[in-house]
């Protein structure tokens, strides 16, 4: 079965063709990265039009590169939420208009079940039931998942999500958006030597406004910043989260009793939160699986994926209209 993905919730636009046999036939990507940076984040109208213009060439693009037909397709997915209204808009509206033209299938996936499951594209993958520590830009979660579509919720967000905070950390310290991966290149040059606070020790969710706040009134403490006291802040604030996400991993793996652990999102690209976590899987006995890193941020490999996970269940859009959500419940049996 070969289906195409298609994304553009935020700022990337791409296509994907994944077959349930082949694994991934190819990958189409354009980040709009560049058109927003002069503007510090997202600028809503500007990523909708851009993805106007991206997507019909890219979804050319991953036909070709795999060297099939449209006829080979068996449905096309999009991603249908949550994410900014308009740019969920103009993926929804291609992906609807190719099914009618080619008389296939539509399918809505929610874009944080293609995160979830993106681990699922390596060869290398974790059987159900799993631990999933979801890390992206909007959302920190810790899930059991039991089955496909069988999700219940262990720890959520409460204020900003980790890639949130690592963006406005990294704003705060000067560095360009979006700032998680420049924020941690710095951090590799410097030494943790500040403390600051341990992100709610106490249970399974997740706030880091506490520990934005510190890192604020750290900067205030230090001016002028030297490039040696930035870096060292970088690597304090980098050090306090991925422990944080790291020991409520574990936890619930010894409150579940489960031995795999998935991590997805942007932030699971973080290369000392994978170095925590390896090491804490040694230490407890447990397996770690992440997603290879272009598909840790936002890509249609992962929605392509779910799209024939979910066909192969039955599901399939009921009519041809465009439903699309700025914020979706993940179906989730919630604890
Ligand atoms: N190496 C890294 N270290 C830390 N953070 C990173 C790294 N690489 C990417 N990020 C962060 O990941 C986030 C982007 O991830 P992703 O694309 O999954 O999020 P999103 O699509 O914006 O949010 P959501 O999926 O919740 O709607 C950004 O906040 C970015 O700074
Ligand atoms: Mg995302």
């Amino acid at each position: 079965m070969i289906v195409l993905g298609i994304e553009s919730s935020c700022d990337e636009s791409a296509a994907a063709l994944y077959d349930s046999h082949r694994g991934i036939l190819s990958h189409a990507l354009h980040t709009q990265i560049p058109l927003h940076a002069q503007y510090g984040g997202v600028v809503p109208e500007l990523a909708s039009r851009d993805h106007v213009r991206k997507l019909l060439p890219l979804v050319d693009q991953a036909i070709n590169q795999a060297k099939i037909s449209p006829k080979e397709i068996d449905a096309i997915a999009y991603t249908s939420g949550p994410g900014l209204i308009g740019a969920l808009m103009t993926g929804a509206a291609l992906a609807k208009s190719l099914a009618f033209a080619w008389n296939k299938p539509a399918l809505a996936i929610h874009h944080m079940e293609g995160h979830l499951l993106a681990p699922l594209l390596e060869s290398n993958k974790p059987a159900y039931p799993f631990i999933a520590l979801l890390v992206s830009g909007g959302h920190t979660q810790l899930m059991r998942i039991n089955s496909l579509g069988n999700y219940q919720i262990l720890g959520d967000t409460l204020d900003d999500a980790a890639g949130e905070a690592f963006d406005k950390t990294a704003k705060l310290l000067g560095l360009p958006y979006p700032g998680g991966k420049a924020l941690s290149m710095l951090a590799q040059t410097g030494t943790a030597r500040f403390k600051l606070p341990k992100p709610m020790p106490q249970n399974l969710d997740f706030s880091f406004s506490g520990l934005k706040t510190a890192v604020r009134l750290l900067i205030e403490k230090e001016q002028p910043l030297t490039q040696e006291t930035k870096a060292d802040i970088a690597a304090s604030f980098e050090k306090v989260i991925t422990q944080s996400l790291t020991d409520k991993a574990i936890n619930a793996i010894r409150l579940t009793g489960l031995k795999r652990l998935v991590v997805s999102g942007g932030v699971s690209a973080n290369k000392s939160l994978r170095a925590t976590l390896d090491q804490g899987a040694k230490e407890y006995h447990f397996e770690v699986f992440y997603p290879r890193l272009e598909y840790c941020t936002d890509n249609a490999a992962m929605i392509a994926l779910v799209g024939a996970l979910r066909l192969e269940q039955g599901f399939q859009d009921s009519d041809s209209s465009i439903n699309t959500f700025a914020r979706m419940q993940l179906g989730l049996h919630q604890t």
